[in-house]
């Protein structure tokens, strides 16, 4: 099969590595794709919201197969754009992808379906927002209705921080029109944990649990970012979680975008927090995580190609999805800055150490190659260092020692990605 990625991230990169391994990918195309993704995949210069041209070169190519991974050009129909021009897509439709797209709309499905989450207002208007606050309970979270890069969601801890969060949503416009509409939250406390899904439009078949850290410096202090590093598996995803949340989350979900008439078909991605009433969902993107995607897919037994067909075709029911009975680390290389202002272009070395060393991987998030053909820096997150080992412990003890086999100018990152394993 001829497949093409849509991407060009440390996500992307680990499912074009993991694509390449199965025996059906006869040749991969990456769009745009980057550096790394270039010793995986042909990158072809297309940016990720041009449909049509995407579409042409899939004809011009005859594509057998598109994974749309981003979250942007899903909203947005990329997959209805393959579809029309009669090339199969892996990813939910438009009228699908809304379960991300819209944090209004996520909220009331949830509502509508007795799916637990936090209890919410959904406000259109400023002034409608404002005098709720008033007299709502402080910590309290607002959330961007629209996309907004990962970054719509301000956790408020005061009455007048939460009004200053409706100014700078609303009537700043920081995020654009994502902010027209806000959803207002209860502020949950807990553990999070993320759990990505493959769908084919009613049966889920659940991946393993891993655990984000969104923000920028140690001890989850400094500014929200895409993601510093993670870990696979939770060790506080436990058996009985499991259980209930397939119960009455996983399974719900899918049947409820069913009944809506938005049959889902590609990844869902449960955001979870383990509150003392038990799982409930923060949030729901409409795609595999970044960086979850990078200790996820490296631990995954099955052919990611058989999934995403059986995912199209709607025979996920066959599918018996397993994973490794070991653990994953991934700790993310930045520039210094991120994620506000970062200067990109250093060349970046010791790449090579990675080749032949089974169990440690360097999965690209931002780089490119230079006028001379260095590897150079070119975003504010650049590498995604992951390691396997039998326990987690192990996993971060030698994603730690593989992140210093590169060097580049600038370089940052955290260094307590999965500190919380010591308190499991
Ligand atoms: N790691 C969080 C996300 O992919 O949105």
């Amino acid at each position: 099969m001829k497949i093409l990625i849509i991407g060009g991230g440390g996500r992307e990169h680990a499912i074009a590595w993991k694509a390449a391994q199965s025996p059906k990918a006869e040749k991969i195309y990456c769009a745009p794709g980057n550096a790394g993704i270039a010793s995986v995949a042909e990158c072809v210069n297309i940016p990720v919201m041009d449909f049509d041209a995407q579409v042409k070169f899939a004809k011009e190519k005859a594509i057998d197969l598109v994974v749309v991974a981003p979250d942007d050009p899903l909203a947005a129909g990329a997959v209805d754009a393959f579809e029309a021009a009669g090339i199969r897509a892996f990813g939910p439709r438009k009228n699908a992808a809304i379960l991300e797209g819209s944090k209004a709309f996520s909220k009331d499905l949830m509502k509508k379906y007795g799916i637990p989450t936090a209890a919410y207002e959904t406000f259109d208007t400023p002034q409608a927002a404002l005098a709720y606050l008033e007299t709502a309970p402080v910590p309290i979270v607002l959330k961007a209705d629209g996309l907004a890069l990962g970054k719509g969601v301000l956790i408020c801890n005061t009455r007048e921080e939460a009004k200053e969060g409706v100014k700078t949503l609303m009537l700043d416009k920081q995020f654009g029109s994502a902010g027209d509409r806000i959803v207002v939250e209860q502020f949950m406390t807990g553990r999070e944990v993320s759990v990505l899904s493959f769908v084919d439009g009613k049966t889920i078949r659940v991946m393993t649990s891993a655990q984000d850290h969104k923000r920028a410096k140690d001890g989850d202090q400094g500014l929200n970012t895409g993601g510093m590093g993670t870990f696979s598996p939770s060790p506080f995803y436990t058996a009985e979680i499991d259980a209930y949340c397939r119960e009455h989350i996983y399974q719900p979900t899918v049947d409820a975008m069913r009944a809506e008439g938005r049959e889902f078909k590609g990844v869902i991605f449960f955001g979870l927090m383990l509150t003392e009433d038990g799982p409930k969902v923060l949030e729901y993107n409409a795609r595999f995580g970044d960086p979850e995607t990078q200790v996820v897919l490296p631990r995954m037994k099955n052919d990611i190609v058989d999934v995403f067909n059986a995912c199209i075709d709607g025979t996920l029911d066959q599918v018996d999805l397993q994973f490794d009975d070991n653990a994953a680390v991934c700790v993310v290389l930045a520039s210094d800055g991120y994620p506000e202002h970062y200067e990109k272009g250093f060349v970046i070395s010791g790449l090579d150490a990675f080749d032949g060393k089974d169990g440690y991987y360097v999965f690209h998030a931002g780089s490119k190659f230079n006028a001379d053909g260095a590897t150079v820096t070119n975003g504010g997150r650049v590498l995604g260092v992951t390691a396997l080992g039998d326990t987690l412990k192990d996993a971060r003890k030698n994603a730690y020692a593989a992140t210093e086999w590169i060097t580049f100018a600038n370089k940052y990152m955290r260094h307590d990605i999965g500190k919380a394993i010591d308190e499991a």
